[in-house]
């Protein structure tokens, strides 16, 4: 397994829409396994293969609580079937977005229908923080991320922040 290189605002890369898996191959189920090492790794609780730089719609999700045992959940093709009216907030970051964090108001629960890495059609009834997250990586393999959900104007100043300090060199303390 490898860690893949993060993508991350402004690379214009996030903003392309995923592509529909045919077929999984070892290709993907390779793919599948650099995602989660990557995630885990970064501490991110959801991971979509665009922020790795590949257009594919693929998600991976562990929401599991730190104490519990982990629970790695994979969704190919995600759709979502059925959303409820009735919302819940959270304050979302995103790995592609470092140090930003947004409000944002989802349905409580959804209704996904998906792919497992075995090729079978599944349907999952998400929740709370798992409806929040599986949501959230949806819109990324529509090119969505969590600064949409802000004014321009606000928009604007972390994408010029994040530019800066992507232009900066490294810091290190020695
Ligand atoms: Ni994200």
């Amino acid at each position: 397994m490898t860690i893949k290189k993060l993508i991350t605002v402004p690379d214009e890369v996030l903003r392309k829409k995923s592509q529909p898996i045919e077929k999984i191959t070892n290709d993907e189920k390779k793919l599948v396994n650099d995602m989660f090492e990557t995630m885990y790794h970064h501490k991110g609780i959801g991971l979509a293969s665009i922020q790795v730089g590949i257009p594919k719609r693929i998600i991976v999700l562990d929401v599991s609580q730190k104490e519990e045992k982990k629970t790695p959940l994979c969704f190919i093709n995600p759709i979502v079937r059925k959303m409820s009216s009735e919302k819940s907030v959270y304050e979302e970051g995103c790995l592609s977005i470092p140090d930003t964090f947004i409000k944002i108001e989802r349905p409580k629960t959804c209704l996904i229908e998906y792919i497992d890495i075995k090729g079978k059609k599944k349907v999952m009834e998400c929740d709370n923080l798992l409806s929040t997250c599986i949501q959230h990586e949806i819109n990324h393999l529509d090119g969505k991320l969590i600064i949409d959900y802000l004014s321009k104007l606000k928009k604007d100043l972390i994408i010029k922040k994040l530019s800066k300090a992507k232009k900066n060199p490294d810091r290190i303390v020695v």
